[in-house]
């Protein structure tokens, strides 16, 4: 029983007291989520990712509030025990503080997220500290931030020079001042996210940045083998879900071509005083229409 309790912040800054990493991973809708949550994952962001692996966009920048929400109540439904924190999409925190607000608001209030995630890090601070204020979790993401694709030139590894490394933690302090609850490092070298961990007193979770900090986050879709547009250096493979998916529908299409299903195990019974009495119906009928 106290295995399924809720975890919450305060279970995350005790895990990384003790040293204990977290597991973290994506999920966007009800079914994966419960398979996720029954694993025993301690974390589940439901990542505006889902625009490339469940709404076949080529970056994140389409993703709305309205999809975002969607999915999380989907997910959030779904989950017993895992922490949920939902991702804000791009234009719904950028122009204002306001809408900063009213838009990490929406997770908790309409979808019942635990946490926001935000991408940016000094020039977001003053964002950050409105969310805070409005009493809302916040989590920050620094490094590789797909929001920023254009001005990062693309999906490349970050803090890879001294300059980077102390614009990464530069950043990283700007958060955790403004009141950031936990921080996210993508695409990091494991060395250089390390250290900006020990710099923090907040949990510190990485996706791409190696096996040194708070806990470890990847993409549901990468690890089951169901995103084939590609995959990072990073991913180990668990499954392949997307050929057993495409194996099962071609032995179901291919059934249904032969009528080797459905066969009569499949069928619904009726019992035969019923059926012998809408046959008779159905002859008398048939009779009286013909001799019309
Ligand atoms: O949307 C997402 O899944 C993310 C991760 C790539 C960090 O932001």
């Amino acid at each position: 029983m106290s295995e399924r309790k809720k975890v919450n912040i305060g279970t995350l800054r005790a895990m990384k007291q003790r040293g204990e990493r977290a597991s973290f991973i994506t999920a966007y809708d009800f079914p994966l989520a419960r398979y996720v949550d029954r694993a025993g994952v301690d974390m589940i962001l439901v990542g505006d990712s889902l625009g490339m692996t469940v709404l076949g966009h080529k970056t994140t920048l389409p993703v709305t509030m309205d999809d975002m929400i969607r999915a999380c109540q989907a997910v959030t439904r779904a989950v017993e025990r895992a922490f949920v924190v939902g991702d804000m999409p791009y234009m719904s925190y950028q122009p204002s503080d306001r809408d900063a607000i009213i838009n990490a608001g929406r997770f908790i209030a309409e979808a019942d997220c635990d946490a926001v995630k935000m991408e940016g890090g000094k020039r977001m601070a003053g964002r950050v500290r409105a969310i805070v204020d409005a009493g809302i979790l916040v989590m920050g993401h620094l490094g590789l931030t797909p929001q920023s694709l254009g001005q990062l030139g693309g999906y490349r590894v970050q803090g890879k020079s001294l300059a980077a490394y102390k614009q990464l933690l530069d950043d990283a302090l700007a958060l955790e001042d403004a009141g950031a609850h936990m921080l996210l490092l993508e695409a990091i070298p494991n060395e250089v996210a390390e250290l900006i961990r020990n710099r923090l007193s907040i949990p510190v979770y990485g996706i791409g940045a190696g096996n040194r900090l708070d806990g470890q986050l990847v993409i549901v879709h990468d690890i089951l083998g169901m995103f084939e547009e590609f995959t990072p250096k990073f991913i180990k493979r668990y499954a392949e879900v997307g050929k057993l998916i495409t194996e099962s529908i071609t032995a179901y299409h291919n059934d249904v071509k032969t009528g080797a299903f459905p066969t009569e195990e499949h069928f619904y019974p009726i019992a035969l005083e019923q059926l012998d009495e809408i046959r008779l119906f159905v002859e008398k009928n048939e009779g009286q229409q013909k001799a019309q």
